[in-house]
């Protein structure tokens, strides 16, 4: 089962003495389930793909589908119902809001897509390990129980694909793997395909396939036996 099917995908950003082709041709398929990590040099073009699949920047041109459907671009309503319906997004810098505990981050979520269910935010909480955390605040726990914090949070909607743009890029080593081992169960839990943009070569063990670009193009895709 296909999810997101990319043709030709261009980006360009015009600008007065150059165009900068960030995105030049980009062809993927992505079925359900799948786990890809995104490598690639500084400027490849990796952000850019990442915002254009979450329906955050507009291609310049090519086809984009997702479960089917044509998504909409050149249309901030269409294109924001779109990212509430199936697209998570775990940003490098967590996000998270300081004054509200852990529980009333994932609770603020679901109020905005319109379904608080405490029951869940705290079996969300669990998954990633925090179920002892939940009536604390931001400043009150480390970087990567933040960071998982963020991950739950993303889960509460119940997206379709989950994209983190280096979303370990700001955790030590140790406190990476943990906060991906996490990252792997949750998905698998419940199902949700994952995008991962990454410079950590060493985060393809969670990965099922590997995908890498270099100026704006994809210079391999390989699946990953783990
Ligand atoms: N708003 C913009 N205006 C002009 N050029 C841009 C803009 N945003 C990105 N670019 C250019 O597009 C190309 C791709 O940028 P992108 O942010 O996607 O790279 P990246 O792979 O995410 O890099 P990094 O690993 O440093 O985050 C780069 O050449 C960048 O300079
Ligand atoms: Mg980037």
């Amino acid at each position: 089962m296909t999810l997101v099917e990319i043709s030709e995908m261009e980006r360009h950003y015009v600008m007065a003495s150059e165009t900068v082709r960030a995105l030049d041709g980009i062809d993927l398929s992505i079925n359900k389930g799948e786990r890809i990590i995104l490598l690639g040099p500084s400027g490849s073009g990796k952000t850019t793909l990442l915002n254009c699949v979450a329906a955050l920047d507009n291609p310049t041109a090519g086809d984009y589908s997702f479960d089917g459907e044509s998504v909409p671009r050149n249309h901030a309503e269409k294109m924001t119902t779109f990212r509430r319906e199936n697209i998570g997004y775990v940003f490098q810098f967590f996000n998270l809001l300081q004054d509200l505990t852990v529980l009333e981050n994932i609770l603020l979520i679901q109020e905005l897509s319109g379904k608080r269910d405490k029951k869940r935010a705290i079996e969300l909480l669990s998954l990633v390990g925090l179920e002892a955390e939940v009536n604390r605040f931001p400043a009150e726990i480390s970087g990567g129980q933040q960071q998982r914090v963020a991950i739950a949070r993303s889960l509460a909607k119940s997206p379709k694909l989950l994209l983190g743009d280096e979303l370990t890029g700001n955790l030590d080593s140790a406190t990476s793997s943990k906060v991906m081992e996490v990252l792997v169960k949750a998905c698998d839990a419940e199902g949700i395909t994952v995008i991962m943009v990454t410079h950590d070569e060493s985060l393809a063990k969670y990965a099922t396939r590997v995908v890498r670009l270099d100026s704006g193009k994809i210079i391999s895709d390989e699946k990953v036996n783990n």
